[in-house]
């Protein structure tokens, strides 16, 4: 990974650096099939696919945008079998031990979101480790979604506000938009502009289900492990050449 501050020629010629997405992020989708193509084994497939998430953090990164939200465990996945969920969390601690150094180096600040505490514990401990070493870093946030649920976290935050309510911080008037996306995961993160589904699907698949609104929604028939920066870059062109209305006309 590349140091901060030197001067860098841009990625991609084509884009615009005043109109990158703040906030990316992406349904890495496609690791079971890129290993069967290749007679390899699913584990393979995540281990491929975790090579690339390297690629995505330093291109983004390198392209200045100020978040990333990886989708790595959903609440579904679970229902994978025993075999695949150990070799996913294992390969989790693993990557946050080699990479952690880099990502702190670049100044990058790594955050869960997520119900952490049904994790295995050693996983729950490397996440911890990293969380705590780049809580103060300011260049770009890499959030990581680990047994991640867009309605988990909207129902968690209805929770919270329930309590807030009963022990008489929160009046029903109070409740607005800005009162749930407060008690979010991560609250101050900046709504999604772009959200990138690899490998084909066109489903959101309960994904960050409140932050994307508005999201633009890039799908491309590569897989995750063959999503590399190029492939970054051309999604990013592709919703600087959209035209966002947020529901108005221009
Ligand atoms: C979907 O592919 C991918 C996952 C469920 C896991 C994503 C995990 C990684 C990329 C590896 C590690 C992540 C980090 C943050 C270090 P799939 O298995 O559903 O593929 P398929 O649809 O082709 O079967």
């Amino acid at each position: 990974m590349q140091q901060g501050t030197e001067k860098r020629p841009p990625l991609d010629p084509r884009l615009d650096p005043g109109r990158m997405p703040r906030h990316i992020a992406v349904i890495m989708d496609g690791n079971g099939r890129w290993a069967e193509r290749r007679g390899l084994s699913r584990a393979e497939g995540h281990e491929a696919g975790a090579r690339g998430v390297r690629a995505a953090i330093e291109t983004c990164r390198g392209l200045g945008v100020r978040a990333l939200t990886l989708y790595a465990f959903s609440t579904e996945n679970w229902r994978r079998s025993k075999l695949e969920v150990d070799a996913l969390f294992r390969l989790m601690s693993k990557y946050i031990r080699k990479e952690l150094d880099a990502i702190h180096r670049n100044n990058i600040r790594v955050r869960f979101l997520g119900e952490m505490d049904r994790l295995p514990a050693r996983a729950q401990a490397d996440l911890r480790h990293c969380l705590e070493t780049t809580a103060g870093n300011t260049a770009m946030d890499c959030c990581v979604a680990l047994n991640y649920g867009g309605r988990t976290e909207i129902a968690r935050a209805a929770r919270a506000l329930c309590a807030d309510a009963l022990a008489g911080r929160v009046r029903p008037e109070d409740v607005d938009e800005d009162a749930v996306a407060a008690r979010l995961y991560a609250p101050d993160l900046a709504e999604v502009d772009l959200l990138i589904r690899t490998s084909g699907e066109m489903r959101v698949s309960n994904f960050l289900l409140w932050q994307i609104s508005y999201a633009e929604i890039v799908v491309t028939p590569t897989l995750w492990p063959d999503f590399d920066q190029q492939a970054l870059c051309d999604a990013v062109f592709e919703y600087q050449s959209r035209s966002r209305r947020f529901g108005g006309r221009p």
